[in-house]
């Protein structure tokens, strides 16, 4: 496994990272992968400040995109070449190519839509998961993702009727703007159709110094025990696990993400023109690995044994 060293920010290392990353797509024998991350479009109805998908660096242009057909096809090929059993279809905004999601949900038992909740939701059955994603209560994620977003979000998820089969669920980019008003979030979702709420902490661009990102994971820390208190409290709506938060305290995520689970599990394809390309992991060439606090990857640490076990016994 390629590992990341994100101090190398500034080294010709950087340059070549993408490739590495598409490597994954003609080596043989072929890496086998459980989990895909699907970008079926770069373009996208939002423009949010936070967003990794746009960073410079990636493949994120919306010209010349492949047609729904292209992309079922190359995703089928790549299933049986990587062993897929699951896929999260992303963008850009995958719900404006909902018809391909139609198609593309019955190539997998296993399906997840991560959308921004824009669009009304299809009711595409019991092996779909909509995580949607929401970052505060309505000014803070309005910040992030422009006026009246929180407000379209919540009609959708409002407008789910009763015995739609997918599951509908939220997942909450945390950062150090937002950290101090999860309760309200969770307060306005807790009587809507939504069964439960991930808080996936920021991702920064290496080298990132912004009001969003965490100096580090010393200052991170304080945050992780809110989400901790908020899973004491709803144990059964806030999907994070405790161990998955322990594994992000000071002491020993660097330990995870420097033998990053997530990206041994998941293949990411990013639409490139008329072809998919293989980013160093999903969330895209330019990121800060040191201070990631992706969900995917502590909630996947947390779950199989690892280096982490030496410093923090589960
Ligand atoms: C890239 S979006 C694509 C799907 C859809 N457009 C949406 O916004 O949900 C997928 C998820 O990544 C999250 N995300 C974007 N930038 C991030 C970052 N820098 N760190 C962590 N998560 C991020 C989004 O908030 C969203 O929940
Ligand atoms: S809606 Fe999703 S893909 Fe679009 S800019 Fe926002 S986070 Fe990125
Ligand atoms: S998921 Fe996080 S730790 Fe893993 S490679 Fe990507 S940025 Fe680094």
């Amino acid at each position: 496994m390629t590992r990341i060293d994100s101090s190398a920010a500034d080294s010709p290392f950087v340059a070549i990272r993408g490739s590495l990353g598409d490597s994954r797509l003609t080596l043989e024998p072929p890496p086998q992968y459980s989990l895909a991350i699907v970008n079926v479009t770069n373009h996208c109805n939002l423009s949010c400040k936070h967003c990794f998908v746009f960073r410079d660096g990636n493949p994120n242009s919306p010209e010349g995109e492949m047609t729904s057909d292209e992309v079922l096809a190359e995703v089928e090929r790549l299933r049986d070449r990587h062993g897929l059993q699951r896929v999260v279809w992303m963008g850009g905004e995958p719900m404006l190519r909902w018809r391909l999601l139609a198609r593309g949900v019955t190539l997998f038992e296993d399906n997840i839509i991560a959308t921004n909740g824009s669009i009304p939701l299809k009711d595409f059955g019991e092996n779909v998961t909509y995580v949607i994603s929401l970052d505060g209560p309505v000014a803070l994620h309005d910040e992030i993702r422009g006026e009246g977003a929180f407000e379209r979000t919540m009609a959708t998820i409002e407008s789910v009727p009763e015995g739609f089969r997918s599951l509908v669920m939220v997942q909450c980019v945390l950062h150090r703007e937002n950290q101090n008003h999860l309760d309200e979030l969770v307060a306005a979702l807790l009587p809507t159709p939504v069964r439960g709420i991930t808080f996936t902490f920021l991702v920064p661009q290496a080298g990132e110094v912004s009001g969003r990102a965490w100096r580090d994971v010393e200052e991170r820390e304080a945050a992780v025990d809110i989400v901790m208190e908020l899973k004491r409290r709803h144990p059964r709506f806030v999907w994070n696990s405790a161990r998955s938060l322990d594994l992000m305290r000071p002491a020993v995520s660097k330990v995870v993400t420097d033998a990053c689970p997530l990206m041994e599990i998941t293949l990411p394809l990013y639409m490139e023109g008329k072809r998919f390309s293989s980013p160093l992991c999903c969330y895209g060439n330019d990121v800060d690995c040191d201070r990631c606090g992706s969900w995917g990857v502590f909630a996947t640490a947390a779950k199989r044994p690892g280096p982490w076990d030496e410093v923090a016994p589960a």
